[in-house]
């Protein structure tokens, strides 16, 4: 493996299949063995760039920091107004020589590429309108968690080609994951991220029917149908995504030891039901609460 130490966290797709799996294997060890970590980035500061809101990445990684002997410094949207008040680049250069690491949260992915060219800190990628890298970590770890390994495993992602479907996919095409997307028409997930997975060695279909796309699935993962920054939508998208529900009927199909993924905030009983989030085969609020435990490690290994 590759030195991690000072580099950025982007995109799955930096790290090789033996780095995520580094990686994924510190969070379980980090999840048993808490205490053991206390002092592994003791000092040390990350600052948290938020354009958007957030409940699991800003609580989870101010925790983080804390767990491991650091301390998370969290900024608002209103309060830099990154490429408004000051441009992308004076900000990462500014928080650089204060920080040791810099999150951030923006709505252009060109943005926290701008962050981290001009910062000399590593830059984690906390959510951008293509990726979501670190939930992506989390949702890995929760399914070695459950299956013990990747091994002829089929993912099945129901809904919109989104910057969460983006990230299982680069994440799949590294760890030998089998992906069917089912989306409506129009809602595919982006034609480049289709070719460099593909071309990555990713094994994909896309289908228009989440019926064909649940059959014999081991995972059936969904999202929003509005993501942040689309609410303009709102109304479009709930009529183009009717048909697409995660629901008991849906799981009726899928392989016996299916397991339900959502990264949440959900909308219940929009694009989930009720019955199926608070389910049996639900390990939605494991997937939370590992965003803590992978993000440690990436807090660990890059800081
Ligand atoms: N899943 C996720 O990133 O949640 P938040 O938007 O609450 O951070
Ligand atoms: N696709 C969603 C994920 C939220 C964690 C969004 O971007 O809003």
């Amino acid at each position: 493996m590759n030195d991690t130490k000072g580099r950025d966290f982007l995109s799955l797709k930096d790290y090789s299949s033996k780095e995520i799996m580094a990686y994924l294997n510190l969070a379980i060890d980090m999840k048993r063995n808490r205490a053991d970590y206390r002092n592994a980035l003791l000092g040390k500061n990350l600052a948290m760039i938020f354009q958007k809101p957030s409940l699991r990445t800003r609580v989870s990684f101010q925790i983080g920091m804390s767990e491991l002997g650091g301390h998370a410094l969290y900024i608002s949207p209103n309060e830099i107004q990154l490429g408004k008040r000051e441009s992308v680049k004076d900000v990462a250069m500014v928080l650089s020589r204060y920080a040791d690491g810099i999150m951030a949260r923006v709505f252009s992915h060109d943005d926290v590429l701008e962050l981290a060219k001009y910062s000399d800190k590593p830059v984690i990628n906390g959510l951008s309108d293509l990726l979501h890298p670190c939930q992506g970590m989390a949702d890995y770890l929760t399914i070695l968690e459950r299956f013990g390994d990747f091994d002829g495993l089929r993912l099945c992602y129901v809904g919109d080609g989104n910057n969460v479907c983006h990230t299982l996919m680069y994440g799949a095409a590294k760890l030998g994951v089998e992906m069917i997307i089912a989306c409506p028409k129009g809602y595919e997930p982006s034609a480049e991220i289709v070719e460099e997975t593909t071309r990555d060695g990713l094994d994909l279909r896309i289908v228009n029917d989440p019926l064909i796309g649940a059959r014999d699935s081991n995972v059936i993962y969904t999202d929003t149908w509005v993501s942040m920054g689309q609410e303009g939508d709102e109304e479009k998208r709930l009529r183009e995504f009717k048909g697409f529900q995660v629901n008991s009927g849906l799981l009726d199909i899928a392989s016996d030891d299916c397991i339900v993924m959502h990264c949440l905030p959900a909308h219940r009983n929009v694009e989930i039901t009720d019955d199926v989030m608070d389910g049996k085969r639900s390990a939605i609020f494991d997937q939370a609460e590992n965003r803590l435990h992978a993000q440690k490690a990436i807090l660990a290994l890059n800081l």
